[in-house]
């Protein structure tokens, strides 16, 4: 093998991968016990009522929501959204784009007992995969972003008229535009989201607490109101 070495100028200053692990900035720490009286309280209070209120309405100016979506803010990884979509936003069967780790591990999440085997099409690493158009499936996913490879797909709406399309756009939501509205629910990541807006003084970022990536491990989603409302 070849002795390959990577030009000292491609090699990160700083070593965590960018997209993962986050560094968190001396002053993140430093707002964060500047504002210490707000953590350990009941997520009942005005005042963590009102931090959440302005995350909330931020990202909804972020991502330019139609007033009929709304922004959920949550605990947990993909997986626990997978999990959730698997169990309450597929009615019988998803059709997924798998084209790297992520796309195929909502695949997983999807094939459980209670759900018909999902339609996949699968896509060589780097690439994107299409659907074909004729999938009978109620839900179709994919990944906004696949960071295994950093393959982009264009979000556009899928499936007919009635099917939700449900978009993993944990990695880039936030840094790269998309319009929510050609999707019913998206999910991304406030960690990763958030670091676009560090010290920018955007709606995103207020004071206290969100001033920039602080490794929280809030999950964003997105919905259209009505696909949780069974009205579907
Ligand atoms: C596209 C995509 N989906 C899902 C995940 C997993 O996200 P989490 O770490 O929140 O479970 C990642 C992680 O990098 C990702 O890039």
């Amino acid at each position: 093998m070849t002795d390959f070495r990577l030009p000292p100028e491609l090699i990160p200053v700083d070593g965590r991968f960018g997209c993962g692990p986050s560094k968190i900035r001396a002053e993140q720490l430093d707002h964060l016990v500047a504002n210490a009286h707000l953590l350990g309280t009941s997520h009942r209070q005005q005042p963590v009522r009102e931090l959440v209120g302005r995350v909330r309405s931020g990202l909804a100016e972020l991502y330019r929501m139609p007033k009929d979506y709304e922004v959920v803010l949550g605990n947990g990884g993909s997986t626990a959204f997978w999990d959730a979509a698997a169990f309450s936003l597929i009615d019988q069967r998803s059709a997924h784009l798998a084209f790297g780790e992520f796309g195929q591990k909502f695949v997983n999440a999807a094939s459980t007992p209670w759900l018909t085997a999902p339609a996949v099409v699968h896509g060589e690493p780097g690439t994107v995969s299409s659907f074909f158009g004729d999938e009978e499936a109620d839900v179709f996913a994919y990944p906004h972003n696949e960071t295994s490879t950093g393959a982009m797909t264009a979000v556009r709406r899928q499936g007919p008229t009635g099917s939700l399309t449900v978009v993993d756009a944990t990695s880039a939501a936030g840094g790269v535009d998309i319009d929510v509205r050609e999707t019913d629910s998206t999910t991304s990541h406030l960690k990763r989201t958030s670091r676009v807006t560090v010290d920018s003084g955007s709606p995103l970022c207020p004071p206290p607490l969100f001033n920039g990536s602080i490794a929280s491990p809030l999950r964003v989603a997105t919905f259209q109101k009505s696909c949780r409302s069974g009205s579907r």
